[in-house]
Parts: C-alpha cells; sequence; structure tokens
C-alpha cells in the first residue's frame, strides 16, 4: 500500500468513528448545562399523597413521595407539625428540599428559596426567568399516616 493510500483509508475509518461518537453523544439528551432537572411529573390536583409519620420522627426530617415534599416543623403528630408542598421547582424543575437550619425550601438547581408558606425568599440564581410561590398542600393524619391533597 502506497502512502496516500494509506493515509486515505485511515482518514476515512478516523472520519467515520468521530461521527459515530458525535451521533452518540449528541442523542444522548445531555446538553451540556450541567445539572439535569428531575423528570418527576407534578401529581394532578386531587391527587392524595401520604407518607408513614415513622419516616420523619425528629424535626427537620423531610420525605419526598409522588411529587410531594413533607418536611416536620414541629414535634407531635398532629397536621400543623408538618408542611406538604411542591417537590419539584416551578421555575425549571429542580428538586426541592427543606433545609431546616435555614429555616427555607431550597432549589437544588438554580438555588432559589422559599419559606414554609412558599414564598419566593430569593429567585433563580445564575439563571434567567423568575419563579413563583409554592403551592402548600392541605393535609390530614390518617392513623400512622401523614397524608397531602395536591392542589
Ligand atoms: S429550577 Fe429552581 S430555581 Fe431554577
Amino acid at each position: 500500500m502506497k502512502r496516500d493510500e494509506f493515509l486515505s483509508t485511515v482518514s476515512r475509518g478516523l472520519i467515520l468513528v468521530c461521527a459515530g461518537s458525535c451521533v452518540v453523544a449528541c442523542s444522548s439528551g445531555d446538553d451540556g448545562g450541567g445539572i439535569a432537572p428531575p423528570v418527576t411529573p407534578p401529581p394532578s390536583s386531587g391527587t392524595k399523597v401520604s407518607v408513614a409519620l415513622s419516616r420523619m420522627p425528629n424535626i427537620g426530617d423531610q420525605v419526598t413521595s409522588n411529587g410531594v415534599l413533607f418536611f416536620r416543623i414541629a414535634a407531635g403528630d398532629s397536621a400543623s407539625s408538618f408542611i406538604a408542598t411542591e417537590s419539584v421547582c416551578p421555575h425549571q424543575g429542580g428538586a426541592l428540599v427543606w433545609k431546616a437550619t435555614d429555616n427555607n425550601i431550597q432549589c437544588q438547581l438554580h438555588f432559589a428559596e422559599y419559606d414554609k408558606t412558599g414564598a419566593v425568599l430569593q429567585g433563580p440564581q445564575n439563571s434567567s426567568g423568575s419563579t413563583r410561590m409554592l403551592k402548600i398542600y392541605a393535609k390530614v393524619i390518617d392513623g400512622g399516616n401523614i397524608e397531602a391533597t395536591v392542589s
């Protein structure tokens, strides 16, 4: 094989490998924008979501279940000892968590912050757009569970 034939063959092979890699990378759904938002859709209005009280024995404990974020704010097993709200940030779908030490709900994607009533304390950081107040769900104690009704 002559030098020109060899280089031509190697070049074609290299182009095919690179093109294949680009197709795989581009079709993976990664937009290169960092942390991908969760894909859990919010539950529809009227949906009832419950979790066992035993999963949140201490003030500050939290559980996310079926699109609802529950967290304990006081001792005792009455409905007022807990908050139930959305688990997905209304801005762009980041996961919401209760930060007991900061006494607020924080988005893990762009770090918006909300208080226990759902009011916005801080909007999205390093991202365009704004967010809205979180929905706070009605809840009842049902046996050993707390049940929220999505609104
Ligand atoms: S997704 Fe929550 S602040 Fe952007």
